[in-house]
């Protein structure tokens, strides 16, 4: 049986630690979808266009793994792609009620044994987050090392 899971997120933008949990979780299955989520509610710094060529740039060597966006919820878009599993990254302590409290909620909405499947962050990128990376970026600081080296390159063109 083929296996196929979706990770999913903002990704406003990628960072090392998404990139980490791309491989990890590409390992884990036949095929994987990262779903960018656009949320007409959360103004993203970066268009779902630009997010979505940000991670492309960076997953050609996994040829498994697809890029796609959504809008709604992200318990409709995983039913229709009809995953197993929907993937989620935990950092430390900080991540676990917000987690757990949307787990249970697509748990609730899944209706059809759809899975969510925590891996733990790469302690190195712990502290990490898409939303303090960019704000660093923004106000010029280095972020080099926290976003794989073609998407600043990215960031640093379109600034
Ligand atoms: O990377 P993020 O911003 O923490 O990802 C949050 C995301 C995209 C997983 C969440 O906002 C989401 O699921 N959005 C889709 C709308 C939805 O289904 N909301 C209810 C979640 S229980």
């Amino acid at each position: 049986m083929k296996r196929k899971m979706l990770y999913v997120g903002s990704f406003d933008p990628i960072t090392n630690g998404h990139l980490d949990l791309i491989n990890r979780s590409a390992k884990l299955c036949d095929r994987l979808i990262v779903g960018v989520a656009e949320n007409p509610a959360k103004k993203g710094r970066y268009s779902v266009e630009d997010r979505l060529h940000m991670l492309d740039l960076v997953i050609s060597h996994l040829d498994n793994v697809e890029t796609d966006s959504f809008t709604g919820l992200l318990a409709d878009y995983a039913k229709r792609r009809g995953v197993e599993a929907v993937v989620r990254g935990l950092r430390a302590t900080m991540d676990f009620e917000y987690e757990l409290q949307m787990a249970h909620m697509n748990a609730r909405l899944y209706r059809s044994g759809i899975e969510t499947l925590f891996l733990m962050t790469d302690p190195a990128y712990s502290f990490v987050s898409s939303g303090l990376v960019s704000e660093v970026f923004l106000f010029g600081g280095n972020v080099e090392g926290l976003v794989p080296d073609p998407v600043l390159a990215y960031m640093k063109k379109i600034r």
